[in-house]
């Protein structure tokens, strides 16, 4: 959706308000420069009527002693205007890129769904810096020239009424163009930088995922890909800047007709005596003024309509409406939390599949201390439910409440601090191994850290790492094993110290051997703590409170192994499949 120029306009002011001391001092140096530079035309003429012409040495001297007055005092006023400018230009980026990311950092999982993470970055990068530049120079630059323009045509009006009026015929011829080539070059500089993005957006995925790229030998495709996006860029950037192009000569050659026949006027005044040299040198020069300042805002215009694209975009970031939210007056758990999680008639589908619930009337309760285990075919719908349960996506119908308060009606926030999740795919952050451990408490000791790693079996292999625990594990962790990202996870949740605890195949990635151990402290964890844990291997889900079967979005059945075998067909295939397995058969005597 297009924004009218207006509404950006505006929008885009209310980041500069907060900064109204600085913009006083900016204009107040911008005034001062292009008055200095208007009344320095003054000294010329004086320097040419009373100096040259007159031949008198004494007020050549004075009018010389003035000029460089004047132009040390224009010296100091442009470091002030430059200086404060600029100053508001680094503000006002810095202030949009903290707005824009604090912004999305909470919007709902769902709005990245169709908003591509490297589009995003994009915004915040290259956009910003283009604001960057308009506010930070390409602004001042408009208002000075604004400025020496209205100011150098008064001054051309005082000087010489008759030649001006060849001027003011100009302007609206001027105008036009700007006017219109400049809307063209918004338009195109949005799409401009959409393809940028889309470039970016490209290099961020092949990057990431650069072991599978290199395995499949997909690199050719990326390449060719790539190139079409940046070659798309290219062309619309061309399209930009050949409408600038025709914006820039229409001006120049409309200015410099004027400047020819205003010359070609004032000459034959002067050749008569009805004007002094010093008088048309003046003239000349305001003229030059003027026209060089309808020359650089032409220029200039199409920056800021650039800029008008870069911050439609940005808007549309910082306007994209979050759908998790906690409502005007959110209620709180009481003093004492217990961790009763109710599940009634919840029925979910996924934004983009509308018509195929994930989830289909669910109802279960997992009363506080109780651990429950959801067991299923791949899809069944067991990790949406933990986005649910975590409020990531709100049910179409039905309720999901803790301790008796529906979450909708609690803040996102104050819910999750009592849950913490061990997913299906582990995440790291670049950082080391106690950044990452201590990711939901940053407050906790070492001692703490070790603690937690300990009862996750992780200690052993971060012992062994080369930094031990300073050890940075790279981009999303990529210099540790699954197994070992999964371990750090769980000591991460251990650390958390939760009363609802959320394990996604948990253990999935460790040997036989680790996965007991962890196994083990898991159990000590799930003691007293609401749990639910999703396992394909049913061995190691045998010590919990109550097994409930999911498929295809429904719950099938609930009960204890024994009883599942017997009740649960579906179950019971899953059991035998896997426990006819001699390597596991020990565990099957050991189940409930
Ligand atoms: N973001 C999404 N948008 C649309 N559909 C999704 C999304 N995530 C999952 N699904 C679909 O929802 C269904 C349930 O997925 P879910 O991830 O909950 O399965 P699961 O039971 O955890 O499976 P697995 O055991 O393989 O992890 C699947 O059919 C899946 O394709
Ligand atoms: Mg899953």
């Amino acid at each position: 959706m297009q924004q009218s120029s207006s509404t950006i306009l505006r929008k885009s002011l209310a980041f500069l308000t907060p900064y109204t001391k600085q913009i006083v001092i900016a204009s107040i140096a911008l005034v001062f420069t292009a008055g200095l530079t208007l009344g320095l035309v003054q000294y010329v003429r004086v320097i040419v009527d009373k100096g040259f012409v007159a031949g008198s040495t004494e007020s050549l001297n004075g009018a010389i002693l003035g000029f460089v007055i004047v132009a040390l005092l224009q010296a100091a006023g442009t470091f002030a205007r430059f200086y404060w400018v600029s100053w508001l230009g680094e503000r006002v980026t810095a202030d949009i890129r903290k707005a824009v990311y604090s912004h999305i950092i909470d919007l709902h999982p769902g709005y990245f769904e169709d908003n591509l993470s490297g589009e995003i970055q994009s915004r915040i990068t290259t956009d910003t810096t283009l604001i960057q530049s308009v506010v930070g120079s390409s602004a001042s630059i408009a208002l000075r020239n604004l400025l020496m323009m209205v100011g150098g045509t008064i001054f051309l009006f005082i000087t010489n009424p008759k030649l001006t009026s060849v001027v003011l015929i100009c302007i609206p011829l001027v105008i036009g163009p700007i006017l219109y080539f400049g809307r063209k070059v918004r338009k195109l500089s949005r799409s401009s930088q959409d393809e940028i993005a889309n470039v970016g957006a490209y290099v961020g995925e092949s990057i990431q995922q650069i072991k599978t790229v290199q395995a499949y030998n997909h690199q050719g495709h990326d390449d060719a890909q790539f190139s079409r996006h940046v070659e798309t860029a290219f062309k619309v950037a061309l399209n930009r800047i050949l409408m600038r192009s025709f914006l820039i000569t229409v001006v120049m050659t409309l200015v410099f007709g004027a400047l020819a026949v205003m010359i070609w006027v004032g000459g034959q005044d002067v050749i008569n005596g009805v004007m002094s040299a010093g008088e048309l040198t003046a003239f000349v020069a305001y003229a030059v003024l003027v026209a060089s300042a309808v020359g650089a805002i032409s220029q200039v215009i199409s920056e800021l309509q650039r800029a008008a694209g870069a911050m439609e975009r940005l808007m549309e970031l910082l306007e994209a409406e979050n759908e998790i939210v906690a409502p005007a007056n959110p209620r709180h758990f009481e003093a004492e939390f217990k961790g009763t999680l109710e599940l009634k008639d919840l029925t979910f589908s996924y934004p983009s599949r509308p018509d195929t619930p994930a989830l289909n009337s669910i109802s279960l309760l997992v009363k506080p201390g109780e651990s429950v285990a959801l067991v299923g075919p791949s899809g069944a719908g067991k990790s949406t439910l933990f986005d649910l349960v975590l409020r990531f996506y709100d049910p179409q119908s039905g309720s999901l409440s803790l301790d008796g308060i529906n979450i909708r009606e609690l803040d996102p926030k104050e819910l999750r601090r009592h849950i913490a999740i061990v997913s299906q795919q582990p995440t790291m952050f670049t950082g080391n191994v106690w950044e990452n451990i201590r990711y939901g408490r940053p407050d906790a000791s070492d001692a703490e850290v070790r603690a937690a790693a300990e009862s996750a079996f992780a200690n052993e292999f971060i012992e062994k790492l080369p930094q031990g625990y300073d050890s940075y594990l790279g981009e999303s962790g990529i210099r540790v094993s699954g197994g070992q990202k999964q371990r750090i996870a769980i000591a991460r949740a251990i650390l958390k110290d939760p009363e609802i605890l959320l394990l996604d195949e948990a253990t999935s990635a460790l040997d036989a051997e680790s996965e007991r151990k962890v196994q083990l402290a898991l159990e000590k964890l799930m003691k007293n703590r609401t749990s639910l844990v999703i396992a394909h291997r049913l061995g190691t889900v045998k010590n919990v409170d109550r097994i409930a079967v999911l498929e295809l979005g429904h719950l099938i059945a609930q009960g204890s192994h024994a009883e599942l075998m017997k009740t649960c067909e579906l179950y019971a295939n899953l059991a035998n499949l896997q426990f006819n397995d001699s390597a596991v058969s020990d565990i099957k005597q050991a189940l409930p």
